[in-house]
């Protein structure tokens, strides 16, 4: 049995962000807002046997959101009637599971980190209902913690606050994170009513009620910091996002990563650069892309679940996704290396030249604009200028193998399936439609003939 979960209400329409996609999904350097939420609380509620006790409300877009995040424990709210209701809808499942404290947080807090998670479960004890609270110069739209006498006395949101009705609006605000008694609040929710400016059930209206029945409510106060932040519009994604960049670089630089530049690098929250790589910006690195110690990675390139090796150096302009530069490669300026590219050492890519599913064996060069698709390059190859792999004929995809120490002479065609030996020598211009056997000279083109010339 559970005794304590996470809550994730994730929804909501994000309407202020104008986007078909939900708004958990909304990226904030390469990942989406819920990616965050989840890091931050897996360690708070990972159980001993290894499984999450952490739960997410969705609703619109909850099919983009469940394939997004497989394997994500999910309740469905089918209509969004607010928080209240998200609350109320998740309430029999964490019932079943036997979950007696539930923290409830917005999914919409991508800056959300294990340990303010850690510290307001400690400051808010054993209270029957707790709520995180910020102290802001602007409140904006958030819901406003009304105070009688230091104490609380209720959360009122934004739009039904009335500074003559409730008192002067002191800046303090909820943060959109509870810790909840989920009996206490079984007998509450169904007290809450819809009788306000959004026509929504709050689950903010749980601090009034609980008073009201006596139970213990506690609101803790964490000043200004940024981490509860919300995302409700594009500038606050904006906001969040320069945040969380400034955050990783600050650790990046402290870790022993050089920087140039590094108000212009981005790099996402999963990550790995070694101490001792060295990145110039503007450069962006995202998903589980991996740079080791000693790699260089000069400006102007994108980084998709990329990995660099030792001694690598990827060269302005260059875009990896789903690639391996090994140790000590060269790539680039402009090159592109799709899913399934993979570098061995030594193995230079130059200007213009494109990998997929391809593997550059070890000190093998294709230095110039080249395609480089579902092949095999042995160790030493030379791939000339302009040489093309042509291995789609319109309904399959095919391989071409070219052995360790081959030459192909630039504008070689090599049509697919085709093999290439060891040491073999394909004369430029040839279009290669036939195996090369090991060492021999191939050479496929018209001959040139040279004429007299009229007068
Ligand atoms: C909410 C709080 C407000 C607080 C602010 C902090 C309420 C009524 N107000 O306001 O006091 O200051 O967060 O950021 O809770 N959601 C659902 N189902 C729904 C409605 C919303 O799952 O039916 C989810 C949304 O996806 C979102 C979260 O709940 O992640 C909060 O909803 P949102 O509309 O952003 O609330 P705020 O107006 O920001
Ligand atoms: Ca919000």
């Amino acid at each position: 049995m559970t005794h304590s979960a996470a809550l994730i209400l994730a929804a909501g329409k994000g309407t202020r962000m104008h986007s078909a996609r939900p708004k958990v999904l909304q990226e904030l350097l390469g990942e989406p807002m819920l990616a965050y939420v989840l890091a931050a609380l897996r360690p708070l509620y990972t159980q001993a046997d290894g499984r999450e006790a952490v739960w997410a409300v969705l609703g619109h877009g909850a099919d983009m959101v469940a394939a997004a995040f497989p394997g994500l424990s999910a309740i469905r709210q089918e209509q969004q009637l607010g928080t209240g209701h998200a609350l109320a809808t998740a309430l029999p499942t964490l019932r079943e599971q036997g979950v007696a404290r539930v923290l409830v947080v917005n999914g919409d807090v991508p800056l959300l980190t294990t340990d303010i998670g850690r510290r307001f479960l400690a400051e808010a004890g054993d209270a029957a209902i707790a709520f995180a609270s910020l102290s802001l110069e602007d409140a904006g739209a958030y819901g406003r913690v009304v105070r009688k006498g230091g104490d609380v006395a209720a959360i009122v949101e934004a739009k039904d606050f009335d500074a003559a009705f409730h008192g002067p609006d002191t800046g303090e605000v909820n943060a959109g994170l509870y810790l909840l008694d989920v009996e206490a609040v079984a007998r509450l929710l169904p007290r809450i009513g819809n009788n306000n400016k959004s026509g929504e059930y709050y689950i903010t209206d749980l601090v009034a009620l609980g008073l009201a029945d006596g139970l213990c409510v506690r609101g803790v106060n964490c000043g200004a910091d940024e981490s509860l932040l919300g995302v409700n519009s594009p500038a606050e994604l904006a906001r969040m996002e320069e945040l969380l960049r400034g955050r990783i670089v600050r650790q990046l630089l402290a870790s022993g990563v050089t920087l140039h530049a590094p108000e212009l690098v981005r790099v996402g929250p999963f990550a790995e650069i070694a101490p001792g790589a060295e990145i110039t910006g503007p450069c962006e690195l995202y998903g589980h892309s991996q740079v080791e110690a000693g790699a260089r990675i000069e400006s102007h390139c994108v980084l998709q679940d990329s990995v660099v090796r030792k001694g690598a150096r990827i060269r302005s302009f260059s875009h990896l996704e789903r690639a391996e530069a090994g140790e000590n490669t060269v790539v680039g300026p402009f090159a592109r290396l799709r899913p399934g590219a993979l570098l061995e050492p030594e193995s230079h890519v130059g200007n213009f030249v494109e990998l997929k599913n391809a593997r550059l064996g070890p000190g093998a060069k294709a230095n110039h604009l080249s395609y480089l698709g579902d092949a095999e390059i042995g160790a030493a190859a030379n791939i000339g200028a302009g040489t093309i792999t042509c291995n789609y004929d319109g309904k399959h995809k095919h391989r071409t193998s070219i052995g360790a120490h081959a030459f192909i002479g630039s504008n070689t065609a090599l049509v697919a399936p085709v093999a290439v030996g060891d040491g073999a020598l394909v004369g430029a211009g040839s279009v290669i439609t036939k195996d090369v056997p090991a060492g021999e000279l191939a050479v496929a083109r018209g001959r040139q003939k040279n004429l007299p010339r009229k007068k």
